[in-house]
């Protein structure tokens, strides 16, 4: 089997400089050779350039609280092209963030291949907020709003007198609340706190791992949302899901995270299901911490995305 690394040198989606310079430290670590020593084939046609996207977006003064809507929404625009034509032609897409804004575009890119895939959202936050609830207006903690209908391009919270409104490439994307599961979550923000229990979604937070174990806590996940483990997953892994102690260098890092075990007994489950058909990799922040921190954080990231790909321990 075919991985594609989709490398995306992207910071838009918050505000600290650095996480677009994520993809291209995991790969210089040496991720691309690591999967070929897995037994994968790797496409690698290098980390994608945003710079006309960029260029085109000179002036992108925020819709009510959000911040860089135009940037953000055609950078992931260009992404879930990138991503659901790998997924086309039958490869594994891995998406190497930059910031978890991107994966609006990873999983509708998913979508495109896979209507029925389930996603697997291992994170501190829960990336729900909409454009009404947001206290920071940084993207990245809303993705699954957008990619779930909770938010849309005709409700960004300002006026839009833009010819294209941003996100309305994402209206026809729906993904239903119900083939959503977290693993990991401790700080989730009031509005997103009623998001999860009015909808009922599979929600497994730092309470329940410590509760339950995190074997248990992924069959229950599974459970929930794909309970004859048939359909496909999408597995997004934000590696402040970690603990800042063994994932320091993330820009919204937060204590009392998953183990290093834990985050890789995650993915090692996910990939043991052979439903895997899509990983991410997000906010890696090498700028963030010391040297020692970000070379860590770099191999710990590295090391997930093996488990995910089928690196055992025997
Ligand atoms: N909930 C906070 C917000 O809306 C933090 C989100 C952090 N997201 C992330 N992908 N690291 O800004
Ligand atoms: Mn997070
Ligand atoms: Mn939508
Ligand atoms: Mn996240």
């Amino acid at each position: 089997r075919t991985v594609a690394i989709v490398g995306c040198p992207f910071s838009g989606g918050q505000h600290r400089l650095g996480v677009d310079e994520g993809p291209i430290h995991l790969v210089n670590a040496g991720l691309g050779q690591q999967l070929k020593d897995l037994g994968w084939q790797v496409e690698f046609d290098g980390h994608h350039q945003f710079e006309d996207i960029s260029a085109a977006c000179q002036s992108d003064p925020p819709i009510g609280k959000l911040k860089n809507p135009r940037l953000v929404s055609n950078v992931t625009e260009a992404v879930a092209k990138v991503v659901g034509g790998h997924a086309a032609k039958g490869q594994l897409p891995l998406t190497l963030g930059g910031d978890h804004s991107l994966a609006m575009g990873t999983i509708a890119g998913t979508l495109s291949k896979h209507p029925d895939a389930v996603v697997i959202w291992i994170d501190a936050h829960a990336d729900i907020n909409t454009p009404e609830s947001t206290d920071s207006g940084n993207i990245h903690g809303m993705p699954l709003a957008f990619l779930t209908s909770l938010a849309s391009s005709g409700n960004l919270g300002g006026v839009v007198t833009d010819e294209v409104r941003p996100f309305s490439w994402l209206d026809k994307i729906h993904l239903p609340t119900s083939r959503l599961a977290y693993i990991g979550l401790r700080d989730v923000d009031a509005g997103e706190k009623a998001v999860l229990r009015e909808h009922n979604i599979a929600a497994y937070s730092m309470h329940e791992v410590d509760r339950y174990g995190i074997g248990k806590v992924v069959e229950m996940a599974l459970d929930r949302v794909n309970p004859g483990r048939r359909a496909p997953v999408h597995l997004s892994f934000d590696v402040d899901a970690l603990d800042p102690t063994v994932a320091p260098s993330t820009g919204t890092p937060v204590r009392g995270g998953l183990t290093f075990r834990e985050g890789h007994y995650i993915c090692e489950r996910l990939f043991e299901t052979g439903l895997v058909v899509a990983v991410d990799l997000m906010e890696v922040n090498p700028s963030l911490k010391d040297a020692e921190s970000v070379e860590q954080t770099v191999a710990v990231g590295c090391s997930l995305v093996r488990a995910a790909l089928g690196e055992t321990l025997l």
